[in-house]
């Protein structure tokens, strides 16, 4: 699987924690070039040296960036044009959950969450794509969830963000593999990482320890990242890591939605 990463150059967000970290670690020995991007310098450059003295061939950049501002999209675009630097591995990875009722959220947390999750991610794969189709074959992995598959109470923005990312990741997958690009979307269920920290809302109980009532669907980073660059090796449009929740979902999946409706509410009041 990794003759598809030898020497590229993957440009991975939200490199700064969690997932986005692991996905720098497993590609650090395949790629011949990172770019890390989220809005903590700091923890991006103590990865950024870490990783150069793992991997003393490796070429890693650093860019700091919120990604919800547009011009910072734009930044990132043009210093890499600027800096001669084609992207062959895009892992759209940055996003962020709430957690909580929709009518008592706070719109600020809700609008960033929008335009992490939705806007960004199709905002910077609209800037890269054109140089990735000249370039041939190159690969967009976009991290989505299975909140995507199921519109979950007390997640309600956040799962539709998810149904977002995965529909248009599996449209872009089809509209681009003639053109040598593969599009996958990466589907996790509960991971242990600072998702859960940064969707606890200021105030509420952890929201982690909610999650503990579905240990057997939890998957390590390590585990969710390393389905997710196999799937775009096997140039599949979706996966989802952890073989008992791809069972699940693909179960959920056939069952007549009313039903599905039904269990999603009972489990929603024991969140
Ligand atoms: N953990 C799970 O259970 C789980 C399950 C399914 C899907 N996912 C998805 O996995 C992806 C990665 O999340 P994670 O679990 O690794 O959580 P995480 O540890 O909280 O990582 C989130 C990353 O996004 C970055 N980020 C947040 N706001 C940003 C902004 N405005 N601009 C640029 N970067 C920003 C953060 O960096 P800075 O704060 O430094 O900017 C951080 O590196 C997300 O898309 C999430 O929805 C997670």
């Amino acid at each position: 699987m990794w003759n598809f990463f030898n020497n590229c150059t993957a440009l991975i967000t939200g490199a700064s924690s969690g997932l986005g970290e692991e996905f720098a670690h497993q590609l650090a020995p395949h790629a011949s070039r990172l770019i890390l991007v989220a809005r903590r310098n700091d923890r991006l450059e103590s990865l950024s040296t870490h990783l150069r003295e793992l991997h003393p061939h490796l070429d890693v950049r650093v860019f700091a960036a919120d990604l919800t501002l547009p011009e910072r999209r734009h930044a990132l675009s043009d210093w890499l044009t600027n800096e001669g630097i084609d992207v062959h591995v895009l892992v759209n990875n940055a996003g962020l959950g709430d957690h909580g009722h929709f009518d008592s959220s706070d719109w600020d947390r809700v609008e960033n969450m929008l335009d992490l999750n939705i806007t960004s991610l199709t905002h910077l794969t609209h800037l890269l794509v054109q140089g990735m189709i000249v370039n041939g074959r190159a690969a967009i992995l976009n991290v989505s969830s299975v909140a995507g598959f199921f519109p979950l109470p007390q997640m309600a923005v956040y799962s539709a963000t998810k149904a977002y990312v995965t529909s248009f990741s599996e449209a872009l997958a089809m509209e681009l593999r003639p053109k040598g690009i593969t599009v996958t979307a990466l589907c996790p269920g509960p991971v242990p990482t600072e998702f859960f920290d940064t969707a606890t809302r200021p105030g509420e109980e952890e929201t982690a320890s909610r999650f503990k009532t579905f240990p057997a669907f939890v998957v390590s980073p390590q585990e969710a990242v390393r389905a997710g660059l196999q799937a775009v090796a096997r140039n599949r449009a979706r996966v989802v890591p952890g073989p008992l929740l791809a069972t699940a979902v693909a179960v959920a999946l056939i069952i007549p939605f009313c039903i599905v409706r039904r269990i999603l509410a009972i489990k929603s009041t024991s969140l």
